[in-house]
């Protein structure tokens, strides 16, 4: 790989021994790839929490978190000493909600631990924003710009919808990313790789945050890891409905990239979103489409009876919380079931001001922050069945948790978490 004359003197140890193992795993890292050179970053998506029982026990036995860094950010075996980063760095989730720990199955020591971890990331200059939504609060790169994300909801988020240019990174290699400001210069940093390679034309009506989460997870499973070009739209999709096609696209398929022809920056027309590429396959969308995403989505419900609703996947939005709190006015959630809805917590904090946290909790929900089922693999004691909003976790969750799921519209779910009951209808 070409090196400039800084990056040769970052891999000649000039700037200590934890820039010099970065360096040294982004030339593997990149010559693995084929890369031919680093590109400059100062935007970094990353986890280098140590939450799991494993590295807990790796700190303790060796010597701290630069210890746990230097293992499972830097692979090196030798402990370095952690500088601070040189790169703007946000934080994805963490393992649970420090302040619903107990709710979560998450005991003392873990809530211990965790802290002394949150102090260690906020003492080298990561931003603690712990969430998978980076761009709702203050992680949003401009039109163009490198960055080194993981998280793959976010990475089409940021592909796509904001036009900056991230493959789905690793622990690794963000930790590398962030204390030397370079990334393999491949995928989806380069031009070519960008431009659309399959065409999809919508032809039902694709309009809730639930539609085009099924638009998502369709086009995720038919597409795989190519991109496709979206045309047929009907209303504008805001925010929270581009979030939740992205987290679909990339759960189902692995789509890391996409244009929406008239919406996202890369594809004014279908003429810029294709550049120079003939579409490989011509695909629509349509009622029929629709409904068999939806059987698929809840293949593995049986039971009516819901014991648990999990809205905030990816992290609700602040209008998310809006809608779920005016939903959930006036009314109580049943006794046998229980509302948790996951936001970052600068949302929270927002929501907390605006009464709309109260108004969740006054009916029995919570609103919590910093993780989320699948992550944390928590749900309340005793979980069968769950009703959920989002596609990408009913694509994750049976699996991980072993429990039935229902995948309705956000109204659905809340009607679930009152009645106790799904009574989400099918699109046709
Ligand atoms: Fe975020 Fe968890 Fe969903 S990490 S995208 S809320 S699976």
């Amino acid at each position: 790989m070409q090196l400039t004359p800084d990056e040769k003197a970052m891999l000649d140890g000039r700037d200590g021994p934890a820039v010099q193992a970065a360096m040294d795993l982004l030339m593997r890292y990149g010559r693995a790839l084929g890369a031919e050179r680093l590109v400059e970053t100062n935007n970094v998506v990353a986890s280098i929490s140590a939450t799991t029982p494993f590295m807990r026990d790796y700190a303790m036995q060796r010597g701290g978190m630069d210890a746990v860094f230097s293992e499972f950010s830097l692979d090196s075996d030798v402990p370095v000493t952690i500088p601070k980063v040189k790169t703007f760095t946000t934080h994805v989730q963490l393992g649970f909600d420090p302040g619903n720990a107990a709710r979560m199955g998450v005991d003392e020591q873990t809530v211990q631990f965790y802290k002394k971890g949150e102090a260690y990331i906020t003492g080298l200059g990561v931003q603690a924003t712990n969430t998978c939504t980076p761009y709702q609060v203050g992680n949003i790169p401009t039109r163009g710009e490198h960055c080194a994300w993981m998280e793959s909801s976010a990475v089409i988020y940021c592909n796509a919808v904001i036009g900056a240019r991230t493959n789905t990174e690793g622990r690794e290699s963000v930790g590398a990313a962030m204390l030397t400001g370079r990334i393999p210069y491949w995928g989806y940093h380069v031009d070519e790789n960008r431009l659309g390679t399959h065409s999809v034309h919508i032809a039902t009506d694709v309009i809730t945050t639930a539609d085009w989460g099924m638009l998502g997870y369709w086009i995720g499973e038919e597409v795989q890891g190519r991109v496709p070009v979206i045309e047929g739209w009907s209303k504008l999709p805001n925010l929270s409905r581009l979030k939740h096609f992205g987290a679909a696209a990339s759960s189902s398929g692995g789509v890391e990239m996409c244009h929406i022809v008239g919406v996202t920056p890369e594809a004014n027309t279908r003429e810029q979103a294709f550049g120079r590429n003939t579409p490989r396959e011509a695909l629509t969308f349509d009622a029929q489409a629709r409904q068999r995403t939806w059987e698929r989505l809840n293949s593995t419900a049986k039971r009516q009876e819901v014991d648990y609703v999990m809205l905030g996947c990816p992290h609700y939005t602040i209008e998310q919380i809006w809608e779920a709190a005016r939903l959930l006015e006036g009314r109580r959630v049943h006794e046998n079931t229980e509302l948790w809805i996951f936001t970052p917590r600068a949302i929270k904090s927002l929501a907390d001001r605006n009464g709309y946290t109260a108004i969740i909790e006054a009916a029995g929900g919570h609103l919590m922050t910093d993780s989320c089922s699948a992550m944390s693999r928590a749900a309340p004691k005793g979980t069968r069945t769950v009703a959920l909003d989002s596609a990408k976790q009913a694509h994750y969750l049976p699996a991980i948790l072993g429990v039935e799921a229902w995948f309705g519209s956000t109204a659905e779910c809340i009607d679930a978490a009152c009645d106790g009951r799904f009574n989400g209808r099918s699109p046709s």
